[in-house]
């Protein structure tokens, strides 16, 4: 199953979880019975996967798209595309190989000023801002800076306009944003994309700028610090190296 691209294994478990359901139902088991094994199948499909919010939407989405069609069985057929529509905006196609909407917790950056000390008025990017969790824990440590956000999303970077007003939002993708005048850029993104992130980094970021990635690392390079923080996340520290 990890060797199947996100979201292949996502519609898959989803599928299997489902086949199970309705072939439990017509070999007549009642449906409690039935719901609870498919959806217990799901659950074990979803410790497959990493990190957590892959988890999530596969234990998620069987019980889920059960409880929705078990309610909407008297609204129209079209009524189906409101879902289906909200999903492909907060989450459109080009983001399926980044993160989905993820939010970064509650002062997760608690002790970040202290590693990574910034002069007023520096230039902090949160790439892939989603609904604005990072941009407010980032203001919330460098209370002067210039906070700025970036989000794929059209109805997310909409969204984090109106909940973050302090802050300079784009509608864009990161990956062809420069990097270049930011002192920090923070992430919060997937294990796979960190190498990128890495490269995009090192190629763009002025010496002694920061990276900060929560819960993922980049293998092969030294963090300047990692900080444990509750609920098993934990936050990866950079500082650029001197250009070769
Ligand atoms: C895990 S969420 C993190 C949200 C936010 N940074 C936070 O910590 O609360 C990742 C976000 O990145 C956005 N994203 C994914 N790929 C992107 C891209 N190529 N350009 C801009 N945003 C992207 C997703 O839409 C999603 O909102």
């Amino acid at each position: 199953m990890p060797l199947l691209r996100w979201p292949v294994p996502a519609l898959l478990s989803w599928g299997l979880a489902w086949g199970l359901f309705l072939a439990l139902r017509s070999a007549g088991l009642e449906a409690l019975s039935a719901f609870v094994m498919a959806a217990a199948l799901g659950l074990a499909l979803a410790f497959l996967q990493l990190p957590r919010w892959r988890r999530l939407m596969v234990a998620a989405g069987f019980p889920l798209s059960l409880l929705i069609s078990a309610r909407s069985l008297d609204l129209p057929a079209w009524a189906w595309l409101i879902p289906l529509l909200l999903l492909a905006l907060a989450y459109p196609r080009r983001s399926w190989g980044d993160a989905p909407l993820f939010p970064t917790p509650k002062n997760a950056l608690q002790g970040l000023a202290e590693l990574a000390p910034l002069p007023p008025q520096a230039r902090i990017l949160d790439a892939g801002c989603g609904l604005g969790h990072g941009l407010r824990e980032l203001r919330r440590i460098y209370p002067q800076a210039s906070i700025e956000g970036i989000e794929w999303s059209l109805l997310l970077a909409g969204a984090v306009r109106l909940l973050c007003p302090w802050a300079r939002i784009r509608r864009g993708d990161m990956w062809a944003q420069d990097w270049q005048p930011f002192q920090m850029v923070y992430v919060f993104q997937r294990p796979e994309s960190m190498e990128r992130v890495w490269a995009k980094a090192c190629q763009q970021l002025a010496p002694g700028a920061w990276l900060v990635s929560l819960d993922f690392e980049i293998q092969g390079q030294g963090a300047l610090a990692s900080i444990d923080l509750p609920r098993a996340h934990r936050l990866w520290v950079y500082r650029m190296p001197a250009r070769a």
